[in-house]
């Protein structure tokens, strides 16, 4: 019998190109031309749990895209991990910012990842991170050490707001029941510096649009005596933050969470470098809520931003009009203890009232979801903490991120368990954007790392 680590060794070009495979596909949850994709995705997922050695693989129907389960008993005896992971991608849009085409992974090098990385859509969101937990069972497997029951449970709808993972967990307790989850879908600060998820803000979306006159008109007959859509709900969205960054709406801080000093000063702790953040992104300076570091900006505090805007005229040259109407979609970030509901609420009932009677103001809401937080006391957390230690050489910080997975909060109600959030991916690794990557480094850690979770859980829960 091999070591794990001898046996990933021997199979770690093959682990790639599995991936590859599972990249090509275009799983695009959003866009509905997609769906065959989607689909054939699910079942290729369900295939390589088959012939990691699961059991019970099932492609579960839902309303909209399916769930795959599987699972291994080894022995009821023994403490469960429950896998959470999502096959479904972003789509890759903008897509002539792509180098290589997004669903045909290569592996480039870059600076940060000089033993190169896997560029495609879903490298690391989520397809390449999830597909790391399928390549640890089977390296548990095949090597004779599954120290715990698995159950796997991979969503096609978590980019789009897990609309059905819900309505399923719901439905079913018992299939699930576990005494962990643990998902792979977060970051960690540098692959020098591991770090653990402890927490996630939560996330309210809306739609609005501003309506004038009723045709778009000739703005030199009509303009200066009319609203203008489009200057008013500029206007409207500048007036929803103050100078200092402060979000307008009122009672919107009210169930805000605020950190002790303490708890701030642990944060401060973690590295973080303002200087290469912004070299990063080529920005001269950051921009944000006074009184807060970027560190916190970006995680404990709840943001309000605009994700698009449009209206008028976009076409080439110049077209003299007033438009009828305008529109934008806005997010709101959430932290401990907002809720989303209320925060959706608060939102449109200012957005309405602070509507001059010149136009008309419709606000639609969209999926949300609540924040969460981890403790760092718990067997999960400590069997987590003990693989990264074990496998990065260094005790990973834990950090509070300001990505959503609005499912985490649920699966706590439903089930009643915490979620472990030890991601490998790198904030560099743009996902969702142009050149989304993944390291192989990153990729052959968590292979590496995943299996010394169950080990270390199933000693804590032992002991
Ligand atoms: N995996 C991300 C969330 C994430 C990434 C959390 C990095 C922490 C660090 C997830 O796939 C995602 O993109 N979530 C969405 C929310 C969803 C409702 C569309 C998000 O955060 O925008
Ligand atoms: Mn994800
Ligand atoms: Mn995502």
């Amino acid at each position: 019998m091999s070591s794990q680590k001898d046996f990933i060794e021997q199979n770690k070009e093959r682990f790639v190109e599995e991936l590859f495979d599972l990249l090509r596909i275009p799983s695009i949850s959003a866009d509905s031309a997609y769906q065959k994709d989607v689909i054939k995705t699910a079942e290729a997922v369900a295939a390589s749990l088959t012939s990691a050695g699961a059991d019970n693989v099932e492609i579960c129907e839902t309303p909209g895209y399916p769930i795959v389960y599987a699972d291994k008993i080894v022995d009821p005896s023994l403490p469960t991990v429950l896998v959470y992971g999502h096959y479904d991608v972003q789509p890759p849009d903008p897509i002539e910012l792509w180098t290589t085409e997004p669903f045909e992974p290569v592996v480039r090098k870059t600076d940060i990842h000089p033993d190169g990385a896997i560029f495609a859509r879903g490298a690391c969101d989520d397809k390449g991170q999830m597909f790391m937990h399928v390549k640890a069972f089977e390296v548990m497997m095949q090597t004779n050490s599954l120290d715990c029951n698995v159950k796997f449970m991979i969503e096609g709808e978590e980019e789009v707001g897990s609309e059905n993972l819900g309505w399923f967990v719901s439905r079913n307790q018992e299939k699930l029941a576990a005494d962990v989850i643990l998902i792979s879908d977060t970051g960690m600060i540098a692959n020098d510096t591991p770090s653990i998820t402890t927490g996630l803000r939560g996330l309210s979306y809306v739609e609005v649009k501003v309506t004038g006159p009723n045709r778009d008109l000739h703005s030199g007959l009509y303009g200066g005596a009319v609203a203008n859509p489009i200057n008013i709900l500029s206007k409207m969205i500048a007036s929803l933050q103050d100078d200092n960054k402060h979000i307008q709406i009122p009672g919107f801080y009210e169930d805000v969470q605020e950190l002790s000093e303490t708890e701030r000063k642990a944060m401060a702790e973690a590295p973080f470098d303002l200087e290469a953040y912004k070299a990063a992104l080529d920005l001269s300076d950051v921009d944000g809520e006074l009184g807060y570091s970027t560190s916190e900006r970006a995680s404990i505090r709840p943001t309000l931003d605009v994700n698009g805007i449009w209206g008028g005229y976009q076409g080439e040259g110049a077209k003299t009009v007033i438009p009828s109407w305008a529109k934008a979609k806005i997010s709101m970030r959430l932290v401990p203890n907002q809720d989303p509901e209320k925060i959706t609420n608060l939102f449109m009932e200012h957005f309405r009232k602070i509507a001059p009677a010149s136009v008309k103001v419709e606000v639609t809401p969209h999926h949300g979801g609540l924040p969460y937080v981890s403790p760092t006391d718990n067997p999960g957390y400590l069997a987590a903490s003990r693989a990264m230690e074990e496998s990065f050489g260094k005790t990973p910080v834990p950090v509070r991120s300001g990505g959503s997975i609005p499912i985490v909060a649920l699966f706590e109600q439903e089930l009643g368990l915490k979620s472990i959030l030890m991601g490998f991916g790198l904030d560099s690794d743009a996902i969702h954007s142009p050149n989304e990557h993944y390291g192989l480094f990153n990729y052959y850690k968590g292979i590496e790392t995943i299996p010394l979770f169950y080990k270390h859980f199933a000693e804590l829960k032992k002991a």
